[in-house]
């Protein structure tokens, strides 16, 4: 087998792993209102276990309610009530032969008033660090005592639901990190001072745990064993930690984050595939001989297997990866890696779960956060003849989809290459994990037999000469170029022509209009080439409606690379050497249009009524990856 080492069982506790892949807890508010499971929620987690993860952990549970509350829908394990839905999610787990695992969770300072109910969050000292500044009640240790039993009674209640083991959350900033990290650890009492000290509270869980649950239980926990702030925890210090959680009877560590930047566990797609992996390799340099859990942004079983291979981790934990692939253990196992389709990290999972508090989703896998049974694709009642017109993520997602459903397809593409708009949005620093969406989509044209035929534009009459039982239109958008004074002039191109390598540009000064997602992105591929350059925006804020670490870090990128921008300076004219914008002139080489798109539905209104027809992605709206393949797939299912 090619990746045997990641197939290989092992030991978690007194528990036995098919394989060293771990679902960590991804937030999903797929729970009720209430903290209870929904059917949405039982089936994201036995899709996971369908999928072949050996462990499947449930998400950051409510173990105090409301003190303890972290989001709207957060599941909850406080009271005897939850224990039997919890339970229906252990047996869909264990259908699949997976271990289910839940995790513990209380946020300590950073609890939220607004699902709390108010209530002043608690911390192990009185530090100001919250955004609110509101500083936190000092926990006595009554109180503590009491935490500690509340953690317990709630890995006694998973038990009794059926649950493998628990994961105490000791990472991420959240209460047993604030015990642990001096950042927030101030205390000069048997709980803060020396490291035996700041771990107490932790002995203290597992201990009362295996009391009421018994020593066979298994209990493991997310450690933040790096912080990114001064005077807060360094690796090396995050190795003495997981050796003292091993000491006290923690059955396997992740090597995870801290405090610091959101960023350094909820990466935008620019990092570096497993770049975390040193950390969990230095514990085991270390000497820390329970098993160590490699997390973050692992996506590629190559990477993986080469983790397990090298002893850098003993374990690897893939969230977002099974979010986009839930099949990605199976496929590997079977030597089908190339029909991974693999997370490309564009954040909307985040995006859903944080910024907007909606169910989860995600870009490349449309069934996330739905009870989708038709993800397994029925076959189509009759085989039709379809025309898909476009090879972006929206004609590609269908054509894929429609043959793997029995129909007849071809695809039409009127460039030389496939891709479309995404082919170009790989192009930007940073950004080549889209080009794994596109690979993903070749391999299964080339598999399934798909016959795809690019120079090929499509209109009412070569599609009529076709003859097709139904069409897809999947063609895009085109590039949005308003009137402005000056704009058909030579020094002028659109960001299509800048990001194909149409035209090259370096060391000039450059002004990019319009301040999106694209232009930001241009401007920064434009930086890179040793160019001067300005991003001019007419609204008062650039690349808005961006995931909030995604935005920061390209804010921080536009900085380090000297992209200067000014908003609510709509452009009026280009001329030869300058540009008025706003009440201002800039100098000027070149000006690179990157206004957005424009959507022309001509050709739909030309054949609808002819045939059966439909438009999905950018050609209805310009908009983002998600929506294209998402329309592409549910309009395959619907033919
Ligand atoms: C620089 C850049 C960065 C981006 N970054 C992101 C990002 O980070 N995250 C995100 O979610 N989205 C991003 N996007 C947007 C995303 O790429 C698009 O929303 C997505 O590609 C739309 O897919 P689609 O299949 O609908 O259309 P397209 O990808 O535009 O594909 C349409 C295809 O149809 C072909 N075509 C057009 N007319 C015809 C015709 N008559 N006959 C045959 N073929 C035709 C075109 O040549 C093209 O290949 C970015 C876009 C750009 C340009
Ligand atoms: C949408 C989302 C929600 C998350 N929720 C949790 C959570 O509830 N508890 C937790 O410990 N980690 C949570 N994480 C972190 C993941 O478990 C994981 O550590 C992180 O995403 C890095 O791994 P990945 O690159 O494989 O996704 C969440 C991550 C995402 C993307
Ligand atoms: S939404 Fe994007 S980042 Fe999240 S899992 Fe899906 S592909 Fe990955």
């Amino acid at each position: 087998m090619r990746f045997s080492n990641l197939f290989s069982e092992v030991r978690v506790g007194s528990l036995t792993l098919k394989n060293r892949i771990i679902f960590p807890p991804i937030s999903t508010n797929l729970a009720s209102i209430k903290g209870e499971v929904t059917p949405e929620f039982v089936y994201h987690y036995a899709r996971r276990a369908k999928g072949g993860a050996a462990i499947v952990t449930l998400e950051n549970m409510c173990i105090q309610y409301p003190d303890a509350r972290h989001g709207a829908t957060q599941p909850r394990i406080d009271s005897d009530q939850f224990i039997p839905g919890l339970s229906r999610v252990a047996y869909e787990i264990h259908k699949y032969n997976s271990l289910a695992f839940m995790e513990l969770t209380h946020p300590g300072l950073f609890s939220e008033l607004e699902h709390s109910e108010g209530k002043i969050p608690v911390a192990p000292s009185d530090v100001d660090l919250r955004k609110d500044h509101l500083h936190p009640h000092v926990l006595t240790e009554d109180e503590i005592n009491e935490i500690v039993e509340i953690f317990a009674q709630s890995a006694l209640r998973a038990k009794k639901a059926l649950f493998d083991g628990v994961e105490i959350e000791a990472a991420h900033a959240l209460l047993v990190d604030q015990f642990l990290s001096p950042i927030t650890n101030k205390r000069t009492d048997k709980f803060g001072g020396s490291l035996e000290n700041r771990v107490r509270f932790a002995r203290m869980i597992i201990e009362r745990i295996k009391e009421l649950c018994g020593q066979n239980f298994t209990v493991t926990a997310r450690l933040g064993v790096i912080d990114f702030v001064d005077g807060g925890i360094d690796i090396a210090e995050g190795a003495k930690i997981a050796k003292a959680f091993e000491e006290i009877g923690y059955a396997a560590v992740h090597a995870d984050v801290g405090f610091g930047n959101k960023e350094y566990r909820l990466e935008p797609m620019q990092y570096k595939e497993a770049w975390r992996t040193n950390f969990a390799e230095e514990l085991k340099k270390q000497g820390v001989s329970i098993p160590v859990v490699a997390v973050g942004m692992i996506r590629s079983p190559e990477v993986a297997e080469s983790i397990i291979a090298n002893r850098k981790a003993d374990l690897v934990a893939l969230g977002r990866t099974l979010i986009a692939d839930p099949d990605w253990p199976l496929k590997a196992e079977l030597g089908k890696e190339k029909e991974i389709k693999k997370c490309i990290g564009c954040s909307e999972c985040i995006k859903a779960r944080h910024d907007e508090g909606t169910a989860i989703r995600c870009g490349v896998n449309p069934s996330v956060g739905k009870l989708d049974w038709s993800e397994f694709l029925p076959q189509a009642a009759a085989k039709k003849k379809v025309l898909v017109v476009g090879s972006g993520p929206a004609g590609l997602e269908a054509a894929t989809t429609l043959k793997m459903r029995g129909h007849e397809v071809e695809v039409w593409e009127k460039s030389d290459r496939i891709g479309g708009a995404l082919a170009l949005a790989a192009v930007p620093p940073g950004k080549d994990k889209l080009r794994w969406l596109l690979d993903y989509y070749e391999y299964l044209l080339k598999k399934l037999d798909i016959k795809l035929v690019t120079n090929k534009e499509a209109d009412a009459e070569e599609i009529s000469a076709f003859n097709p039982d139904a069409v897809i239109l999947a063609h895009g958008s085109k590039c949005l170029v308003p009137p402005i004074k000056g704009i058909d002039g030579g020094n002028v191109v659109t960001f299509r022509k800048v990001l194909r390598g149409d035209v090259k540009i370096e060391g000039k000064k450059v002004v990019v209009g319009g301040g999106g997602l694209v232009g930001c992105e241009t401007a920064l591929y434009l930086a890179e080439r040793g160019n001067e350059v300005t991003i001019l925006e007419m609204l008062p804020e650039i690349a808005r409606d961006m995931e909030t670490n995604s935005k920061s870090y390209l804010m921080r990128e536009l900085k380090e690379k000297n992209v200067q921008y000014f908003t609510n300076t709509p452009v009026k004219e280009i001329k030869k050497g300058v540009v008025i914008a706003g009440s201002r002139e800039f100098p000027v080489d070149y000006f690179v249009v990157a206004f957005g798109g424009i959507s022309d539905h001509s050709l739909y209104d030309s054949i609808r009524g002819k045939y059966e027809s439909y438009i999905v992605g950018d050609a209805v709206k310009t908009r983002k990856i998600i929506d294209a393949v998402r329309e592409g797939f549910e309009v395959a299912k619907l033919i």
